[in-house]
């Protein structure tokens, strides 16, 4: 893979006109978009389209929680919209992951596509322990459940997880080396951290064994996005050939 494929932008906006404009501009620099809750409420499944049509990769970041058959007929939605990646919750079990997975597979053969990544959430990291103790109720630690989760979600044939840095080196250790892991929470050495806590550099996420980055405000805010984007890349680059 090229080093620009591993970056992923967030498209955080809510318009389309500027999810389109910034698309076009840094379209020959990144790998893909990422269209979250926000853009895809208020413009569905037609972005995805107009952000395709420009050329590029797109991952929906919808996190699905719902019951199986919900789940896979909108994972089959998002085979025919030929949507590169999308994620479901690993809460929502293994059978829901395993019929997803299942369905996306079968409407890609049917209509001769290539299937999407299918991507498992573990743990939300704005959940903090004692959250995860007394509202959530988990009983094993945060760690534990990571792991626990991004096992299952192997098992049940999905392609990978979304997983903070901090989670990367125990999920490759668990799942092995082909296992896709698309890490959120990159700052861009001297970058701003926004309200993102435990963060890594991009060559340092690549490093730890992170397939993916994912990229929002050190990209869409800069004064000068397409440059903020070729400098990660550059740093990508790097922390690979220091690997
Ligand atoms: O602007 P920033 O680089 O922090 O954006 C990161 C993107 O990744 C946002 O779209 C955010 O919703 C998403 N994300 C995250 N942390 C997670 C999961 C997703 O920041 N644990």
């Amino acid at each position: 893979m090229k080093d620009q494929e591993r970056l992923i932008v967030a498209l955080d906006v809510d318009s389309l006109e500027e999810a389109k404009k910034i698309a076009r501009r840094l379209q020959p620099h990144v790998g893909a978009f990422k269209i979250g809750m926000q853009l895809f409420t208020a413009h569905g499944p037609q972005v995805v389209k107009e952000i395709q049509q420009l050329g590029c990769r797109v991952f929906v970041d919808l996190k699905y929680h719902d019951i199986p058959n919900t789940v896979a007929q909108a994972g089959r939605v998002l085979t025919r919209l030929e949507t590169f990646m999308f994620n479901v919750h690993a809460a929502g079990g293994r059978e829901m992951m395993r019929q997803t997975v299942e369905a996306v597979h079968e409407e890609a053969d049917r209509h001769g596509l290539v299937p999407p990544i299918v991507l498992a959430v573990t743990v939300l990291t704005s959940i903090s322990d004692q959250q995860w103790k007394d509202e959530v109720g988990g009983r094993r630690g945060i760690p534990g459940q990571v792991v626990h989760w991004a096992r299952m979600a192997q098992e049940a044939g999905l392609d990978g997880v979304v997983a903070s840095p901090q989670e990367i080196g125990a999920i490759r250790k668990a799942c092995g080396d082909r296992f896709v892991i698309v890490t959120p929470g990159v700052r861009p050495a001297g970058a701003d951290l926004n309200d993102q806590q435990r963060v890594m550099t991009p060559g340092q996420a690549v490093k730890a064994g992170a397939s993916y980055l994912v990229v929002g405000r050190p990209i869409m805010k800069a004064s000068d996005p397409v440059r903020a984007s070729i400098e990660i890349v550059d740093e990508i680059r790097a922390g690979l050939r220091n690997n």
